[in-house]
């Protein structure tokens, strides 16, 4: 029973929108309707500017920290709850119960799941998709890359298969979330991050 609390909990902190209520705070927006439509990050940076942006970031990134540390903390032998809390909370800041399950892309949360859950191999997808955004200018090339890195870096590390499998979705989310940006990319049409919006 608290397991499934646990998860359920983790679903409604996932869908605390901090780039909606943050747009909603600073200038009266709703963030969906602006930029890409995105509620996330990278689209807080374009509409809002850099400080709401950072804020943003952070916010979700604390919380997919939040949930598998909180799994861990209550249930600290059951790596599945560790790992449902983590999709749970993606789950949440991707299709958020509070905001007409319209959220973001899930990957500032799935950095701080994934960190949570196995820092290394999260930090080493994490270095080569940044350098990749500083290379290219496209986040959204770079969240693709960092997702699709996970699995590998998992497996090098040897990590627990629950962890390998729950990179494998939460990529398949990033993917799905990505589709347009993906199309965007492939037609030379992507936004590049500090250009105007295409
Ligand atoms: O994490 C979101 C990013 O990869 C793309 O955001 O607003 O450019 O679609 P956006």
């Amino acid at each position: 029973m608290l397991n499934a609390i646990l998860i359920l909990l983790s679903y409604l902190l996932g869908s605390i929108s901090f780039s909606f209520i943050i747009g909603k705070t600073v200038k009266g927006i709703d963030i969906r309707e602006y930029g890409s439509g995105n509620a996330g990050a990278t689209n807080t940076l374009r509409v809002l500017g850099k400080g709401p942006a950072v804020l943003v970031l952070a916010l979700d990134i604390v919380k997919g920290i939040a949930a598998v540390w909180a799994a861990r903390a209550l249930a600290p032998d059951l790596i599945w709850v560790h790992v449902l809390c983590g999709i749970a909370v993606i789950i949440g800041h991707n299709w958020p119960v509070f905001f007409g399950f319209r959220g973001g892309k899930g990957i500032a949360t799935t950095i701080g799941v994934m960190a949570t859950l196995s820092l290394l191999p999260a930090l080493c997808a994490g270095i080569i998709a940044l350098v990749l955004v500083a290379l290219t200018r496209f986040v959204s090339l770079g969240s693709l890359v960092f997702t699709a890195l996970l699995p590998v870096f998992l497996v090098l590390w040897g990590k627990p298969e629950e962890i390998i499998y729950t990179s494998l979705l939460v990529c398949a989310f990033a993917f799905y979330r990505h589709r347009t940006n993906i199309v965007k990319l492939l037609q030379g049409k992507e936004n590049k991050l500090g250009a105007s919006r295409k």
